[in-house]
């Protein structure tokens, strides 16, 4: 709990917060974190963050800081550079007196090298886990990790939210029957998550990773003719699963076709090759920011802070 008003340096004011917490939002996740101090009435420290004309990274925190801290900052694009300012930020606090840190990332990158898949490959994914703790981070909380083993690689308390049930409302709002379809057996979990809370039909289709940007999905006949289609993925990346089902579920006959992720990382023109595909409408939620993240996960964390 803080135990004072705060004084502002910047505003010369003192703020009126009464939450548990002051919030750091790094530079990939400032909205959210504005987002989630507001619901808690947390305080949102002011940073600084900006690059030397070297490109080597600056960081400054402009207020004392709190025993208990919490710092949101997703590993997206620019991956190295968004977790290297985290562990900078991380250890930063911790050598001013933070004694809690809470870190949430919202979309946890490297999180799809989470094994070796080739003799002599770097665990990247465990690697990035092994850091965060080194740094100082007392527990974690991610969203939707690519896949729940991550957490295992971590010996502070994890915490893996789902965003699915947000994604089920925002649906139940937009579509009246929808039908779920998984692009793979993997988002197979998710589209019954989704499906469940809607009370409708889940289905899903087989893919084969041929290489990082290329997907085969085998056309298999669905009873979509005349349904309102809903694809639903974990990550949206080059786009290519999404792209595949959506031809899939248009030759099928299906009324429309919306898709639906948590994470829109969305390389280069992907979301112009989904459109292209014959999607009607693309919905993700903001732990990555991006022209389609339109659901914002802030009320999940805030509750996972509560
Ligand atoms: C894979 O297992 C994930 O759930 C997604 O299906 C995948 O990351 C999407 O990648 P892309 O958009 O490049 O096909």
């Amino acid at each position: 709990m803080l135990l004072s008003k705060r004084f502002s340096y910047e505003r010369g004011i003192i703020n009126p917060f009464n939450g548990d917490y002051m919030i750091i939002g790094g530079s990939s996740s400032q909205k959210l974190a504005a987002q989630v101090a507001k619901q808690l009435d947390d305080y949102l420290c002011p940073i600084e963050t900006r690059k030397f004309p070297d490109g080597e990274r600056y960081i400054r925190i402009k207020e004392d800081v709190e025993k208990e801290m919490v710092i949101i900052q997703s590993t997206g694009y620019p991956q190295d550079e968004n977790i290297l300012e985290l562990l900078f930020l991380i250890k930063n606090i911790k050598n001013l007196g933070a004694e809690e840190i809470k870190v949430v990332i919202p979309y946890f990158g490297y999180g799809r090298q989470e094994k070796r898949f080739k003799k002599g490959e770097c665990i990247s994914a465990a690697n990035v886990a092994e850091l965060l703790e080194d740094s100082g981070a007392s527990e974690i909380i991610c969203i939707n990790l690519h896949d729940n083993q991550i957490c295992n690689f971590f010996n502070i308390p994890v915490q893996e939210l789902s965003a699915m049930p947000l994604i089920a409302y925002h649906l139940k709002e937009k579509l009246e029957n929808p039908l779920i379809v998984a692009p793979d057996k993997g988002a197979l979990s998710h589209g019954q998550e989704i499906a469940n809370i809607l009370g409708c039909p889940c289905d899903y289709l087989e893919k084969i990773r041929l290489s990082p940007d290329k997907v085969e999905t085998k056309v298999k006949n669905l009873d979509v003719e005349g349904e309102q289609a809903v694809i639903i993925d974990d990550i949206i990346s080059t786009g290519g699963t999404i792209v595949n089902a959506a031809e899939i579920l248009t030759q099928n006959g299906a009324e429309s076709v919306t898709v639906s992720c948590v994470h829109p990382v969305l390389v280069e023109d992907a979301l112009l090759k989904i459109f292209n595909s014959g999607v009607d409408d693309v919905i993700a939620t903001n732990t990555l920011t991006s022209e389609v993240s339109t659901i914002s996960v802030a009320p999940l964390i805030s509750q996972a802070l509560k």
